[in-house]
């Protein structure tokens, strides 16, 4: 699909046919083509848990708002953010470095100098570091509604959630934050599709202080 014409087809569709499933191969390439969107140091701090089943489903409203599409869509991801991906020992920043070294990015006496900046880029408050999971968890997350709609599948996005209740729910651990929830499926032909929201114009995108 064109790319301009992904861009205005997206809409968080608050309706979705629970009779039109969506495959574990579709699942598998949304999410791979997803995964090709930028991150800082290329730490990628984004993980999903995949919730197709229909219990699991149940759980997951009753801890984000009760909001019905979690049910009708036939799948939702929960989408992480990880605050600790900046460890040594973490598989992705471990992997990250080595990569760099494999492609000549990096030489292997590096390590303790990519260690301290993957710390410092991650920050060092709480808030710095959920910031920066949260803010690359979410260029992850436009480009799965993308990749959705390039698949001819709609989503909705949601963060009318109890991020504590969702963590418990679903077994997560400390280090992440959940920035949102991902519902995709079929839109539900039988309902109207509210027309396209307004948004901000360039003039009042642009500012100068
Ligand atoms: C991060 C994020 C969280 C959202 N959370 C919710 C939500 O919990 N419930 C809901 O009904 N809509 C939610 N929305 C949908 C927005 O209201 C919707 O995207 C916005 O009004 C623009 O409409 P459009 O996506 O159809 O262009 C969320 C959107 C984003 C990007």
């Amino acid at each position: 699909m064109e790319f301009k014409e992904a861009m205005k087809q997206r809409r968080a569709v608050n309706y979705f046919d629970p009779t039109k499933d969506v495959t574990d191969a579709q699942i598998k390439d949304i999410i791979e083509t997803a995964s090709l969107a930028p991150s800082g140091f290329n730490l990628q701090p984004w993980n999903v848990i995949v919730v197709k089943d229909k219990a699991k489903k149940e759980i997951l409203r009753k801890v984000a708002w009760d909001q019905a599409k979690i049910t009708e869509a036939p799948v939702v991801l929960i989408v992480l953010g990880d605050r600790e991906g900046w460890k040594k020992d973490h598989s992705t920043f471990e992997r990250d470095f080595a990569e760099m070294v494999k492609t000549g990015a990096m030489k292997k006496e590096q390590y303790n100098w990519f260690a301290d900046a993957a710390k410092s880029i991650y920050g060092t408050t709480p808030d710095q570091k959920m910031a920066f999971a949260c803010k690359n968890a979410g260029f992850f997350g436009m480009s799965l509604m993308l990749a959705a709609k390039n698949a001819g599948l709609d989503s909705h996005p949601m963060d009318g959630l109890d991020v504590e209740g969702v963590k418990k729910a679903f077994n997560i651990p400390d280090q992440y934050w959940v920035p949102f929830l991902l519902a995709i499926g079929h839109f539900d032909k039988s309902k109207t599709l509210l027309p396209a929201k307004w948004r901000k114009s360039y003039n009042e995108i642009v500012v100068s202080f």
